[in-house]
């Protein structure tokens, strides 16, 4: 079996391509190795962006320095794959509004071209959307608990209404790339599915303040730097950790029945950033410093999945509970300090 994976040197990227190589399949991860988010986190850039690579050669995966908006090479990679997961992306909301042609192109024409080489080829392919494309009007329907805002129902399903509430370049592009995969799917028949995913977290995630934030905070409890909490802290995810995305992958593979899926760990796994910070504090057995600022635009701050459709046509739901996933988090970031050091 061949599986390319796009942002395959990325965090979700990774871990799939990890994944797969196990299960004994040739493994392309195609990626530009931008890692845009990284210039901003203070973090030894250098080191973090090779590590996912040199990473990956050890495993013996195979690179593709090459860029998802460059269609005559991706197509050149990708034509005689069994199975596309297409993770490269702009994933940061700030960036958006900052570089909105770089988050257009990449988000947009980067799925478009992956779009047009499965048309061509027949070859499935997951492709990764995230659920702000459900647009932060939710935050009106929330009310404000002790360390977290509350929802009535509490998970929301893929019939809810989209990009409603203020919008960024974010919530444009990856709803088109969204948009998008469902049009192939209607007017090709072709096996695709596009996953509205959640937070997700994991080893080989260097969070940032624009993206990965339970990294973000594993990483500057571990460090002893002081977190950063933009607004009243009580937003809340349903988070996912990595190993369980990556099972949705496979199941969407095993299944290939086409469509949108709310992947998310649902009620189970909903936690606030304060709430994550206790635990954080609970598995180091000590305080960590939080300073606050003001919420930022286009901030979401509230999300459950409803996993339903997943759980019902790929066969698939969420396991792994915040607990078991951060103390593994932690563990990695420990043992991966000399990474993180602010330069
Ligand atoms: N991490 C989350 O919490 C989260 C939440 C919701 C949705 N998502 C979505 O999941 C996907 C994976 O996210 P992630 O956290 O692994 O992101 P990541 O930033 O760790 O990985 C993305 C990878 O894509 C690569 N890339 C960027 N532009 C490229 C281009 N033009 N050509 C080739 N490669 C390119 C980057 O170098 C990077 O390695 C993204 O589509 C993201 O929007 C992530």
């Amino acid at each position: 079996m061949k599986v390319l994976v796009t942002g395959g040197a990325g965090f979700a990227g990774s871990h799939t391509c990890e994944y797969y190589k196990k299960q004994g399949a040739k493994v392309i991860a195609y990626d530009n190795l931008t890692k845009f988010e990284l210039r901003r986190t203070g973090y030894s850039t250098e080191k973090a962006r090779f590590y996912n690579v040199d990473f990956l050669k050890k495993i013996g995966v195979n690179i593709a320095k090459e860029d998802i908006r460059d269609r005559k090479t991706l197509e050149s990679y990708a034509k005689s794959s069994d199975y596309i997961i297409h993770t490269a992306a702009q994933p940061a909301m700030t960036i958006s509004w900052e570089d909105p042609e770089l988050d257009f192109s990449t988000n947009v024409v980067g799925t478009f071209n992956l779009l047009e080489i499965v048309r061509k080829y027949k070859i499935p392919m997951v492709s990764c959307a995230t659920i702000h494309i459900y647009g932060n009007k939710i935050n009106q329907e929330v009310r404000e608990g002790k360390t977290r805002y509350i929802r009535r129902p509490e998970e929301i399903d893929e019939g809810h209404r989209l990009v409603e509430g203020v919008l960024t370049p974010l919530h444009a592009s990856k709803r088109t790339g969204d948009l998008y995969v469902q049009t192939y799917i209607d007017t090709y028949k072709l096996p695709l599915a596009s996953f509205r995913l959640t937070g997700l977290y994991g080893s080989r995630q260097f969070g940032g303040e624009d993206h990965g934030w339970v990294a973000n905070f594993a990483i500057r409890a571990v460090m002893g730097y002081p977190l950063v909490i933009f607004g009243t802290g009580k937003q809340a995810r349903d988070i996912l950790y990595v190993s369980d995305l990556v099972k949705a992958f496979d199941a969407f593979f095993k299944k290939q029945k086409p469509g949108v899926y709310n992947i998310g760990g649902g009620r189970p796994t909903l936690i606030s950033l304060i709430d994550c910070i206790q635990l954080i504090e609970d598995i180091l057995d000590k305080k960590v410093e939080v300073k606050y600022q003001v919420s930022r635009m286009g901030d979401l701050i509230y999300f459950a999945c409803d996993t339903r459709k997943a759980e019902r046509y790929l066969g698939w739901q969420a396991r792994v509970l915040p607990r078991v996933g951060v103390t593994e988090l932690v563990e990695w970031v420990k043992k991966n300090k000399k990474l993180f050091k602010i330069s």
